[in-house]
């Protein structure tokens, strides 16, 4: 893709922010093109370029003296990848981190659209961030991430937060130091929103928030268009990076010292499709990965329709890669998953886990369920829930199903009371906690091997930290032994976690090159 056909869907476009001096309604209407869904559904024929010469130009190198910056994530780890690449940018143009947002020169709200309760969560931080601009007016607040690139969130931005100074989009954040430029110089609110998807930057700088596990991006994108996700629209086409310059950063991460890594994108599963120049799958990828010396690799999120018997193979090879798969269902019920656009039945899903827990019968498996999607009968409800007895999950992420606008099921009539749907998501959660309590109970007595975060949120004399399955364990132990794979025997199963005694620093049992 060229830098013309990038632009296109691109609005450099400054908006009046005084009310008074002008009305902007009618301004906006000759020189203002909100960011559009209905580009953004579009999947051009067009190559993915991969830009490796990132370099921040010599005339922002200045621009952070002096200043400091504060991100806001909010949403899923894709954003909280892209909030570590954003506070790189920040580094490298000179700014410092603040020690709280209400004192940040610079305040960026990574977004997340995914729900309406998600986008509910911003609007009250940017009103929240009212009293702040009348306090410190020279103080900069940006809104970027997945809400900025739905036309409706920036047209309530403009009329009713004109505290915002800057609204940038998931495709262009190696702009962010033309967007400050912009945003100093004028005293207008900066949109740039790229509708269409650019090219695959890397090289982009990092400040990654651990020095012992890190997310690692693998693709970008989504094309599954379920009917009731914003994701293929906020995010773009599915674009996968060239597998040296994935397996290059992870070898550089291995050779910092770090012990886990998360192999992210929207949909694993579809890793390479994109290269038309190479035959290469995820399973391929997970192969060259567990050649490398990092003790842990997860990946997420996986959709069921892609996962391949090669992926299941190199799992269960015991390697680096976790025994963990996190794979959403969303239904237990055909008809539903059919107008979700889900493209698997319940039988071929039933059939999946089934491979799959012959090939690593010591696997984990996690879900996603919406409860609650248009016209859903009691009976498909209990589809849902007989699914998840005959799997088993060890957990699941439960919600109740939002509209999103530009969605296909946005347009769905819903027969469904409110009330009816949040007793389904309390049946469906019971449940879920059963299988939960019961897959922590099992560990009782067992020696983990865990990554031990930091001190527990509750007790700073305890240490926590997760195991190979995502299970978290908290224990009392030297604190030297933060960022390091530790090994623990469980005493006891709490309703969420696990309490162990600390055993001693986990030996690795076999070294690679
Ligand atoms: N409403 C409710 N849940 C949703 N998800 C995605 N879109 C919606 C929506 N519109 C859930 C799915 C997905 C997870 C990340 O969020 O379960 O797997
Ligand atoms: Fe959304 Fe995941 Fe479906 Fe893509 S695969 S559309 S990200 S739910």
């Amino acid at each position: 893709m060229n830098e013309e056909q990038r632009k296109a869907g691109s609005l450099d476009v400054i908006a009046q922010r005084n009310k008074k001096e002008k009305d902007y309604s009618q301004y906006f209407e000759t020189v203002y093109q909100p960011p559009s869904l209905k580009e953004a559904k579009k999947r051009g024929k067009e190559d993915v370029q991969y830009n490796r010469d990132f370099q921040i130009d010599e005339r922002f190198k200045e621009m952070g003296k002096g200043r400091t910056f504060f991100i806001k994530t909010f949403g899923c780890q894709m954003n909280a990848h892209d909030t570590e690449v954003m506070a790189g940018i920040f580094e490298a143009l000179g700014y410092t981190l603040a020690e709280d947002i209400l004192k940040a020169d610079v305040i960026l709200l990574n977004t997340c659209a995914i729900r309406e309760n998600a986008e509910n969560k911003v609007f009250s931080e940017i009103g929240n961030l009212k009293h702040l601009k009348r306090d410190r007016p020279d103080c900069l607040i940006g809104v970027c991430g997945c809400m900025s690139q739905e036309e409706s969130v920036v047209n309530k931005i403009l009329k009713s937060y004109q505290n915002v100074d800057m609204i940038f989009g998931t495709h262009n954040i190696h702009k962010l130091p033309e967007i400050l430029e912009e945003a100093y110089m004028s005293k207008a609110m900066v949109i740039d929103v790229w509708s269409k998807e650019g090219d695959v930057i890397e090289n982009l700088p990092k400040v990654r928030d651990d020095y012992f596990k890190a997310w690692v991006n693998i693709m970008y994108g989504c094309d599954k268009f379920c009917t009731y996700c914003i994701v293929p629209f906020t995010r773009g086409k599915e674009r996968s990076r060239r597998p040296q310059d994935i397996i290059d950063e992870v070898r550089d991460l291995a050779r910092q010292g770090y012990q886990e890594i998360t192999l992210l994108g929207q949909n694993v599963n579809s890793y390479g499709k994109d290269l038309k120049d190479i035959e290469y799958d995820l399973g391929d990828l997970f192969e060259d990965i567990s050649k490398i010396d990092i003790p842990r690799v997860r990946f997420t999120t996986s959709h069921p329709w892609d996962f391949t018997d090669h992926m299941i193979d190199v799992i269960a090879k015991g390697g680096n890669i976790v025994p963990h798969i996190h794979l959403p269902v969303q239904s237990g019920n055909d008809a539903v998953l059919k107008i979700m656009g889900r493209k698997y039945t319940r039988e071929s899903y039933l059939d999946l886990v089934n491979r799959i827990k012959t090939a690593i019968p010591d696997v984990a498996l996690t879900t996603d369920i919406i409860v609650g999607y248009p016209n859903e009968t009691e009976e498909q409800f209990q589809e849902t829930l007989s699914l998840y007895d005959e799997v088993e999950f060890e957990h699941a992420y439960t919600y109740l199903y939002s509209q999103r606008d530009g969605t296909p099921a946005a347009r769905m009539k819903d027969n469904v009371e409110k009330e009816v749907k949040k007793d389904r998501l309390q049946r469906l959660n019971q449940k879920v906690g059963y299988y939960s309590e019961r897959a922590l109970k099992g560990y009782e007595g067992q020696v983990v091997t865990v990554l031990c975060e930091g001190s527990s949120k509750k007790d700073n004399e305890v240490l926590a930290g997760y195991t190979d399955k995502n299970k978290l364990v908290n224990f009392r132990g030297p604190k030297e032994v933060i960022g390091k794979l530790v090994d623990v025997k469980i005493d006891e199963a709490k309703q969420y976690s696990l309490n162990g005694t600390f055993l001693h620093v986990h030996e690795p049992s076999a070294v690679k090159a």
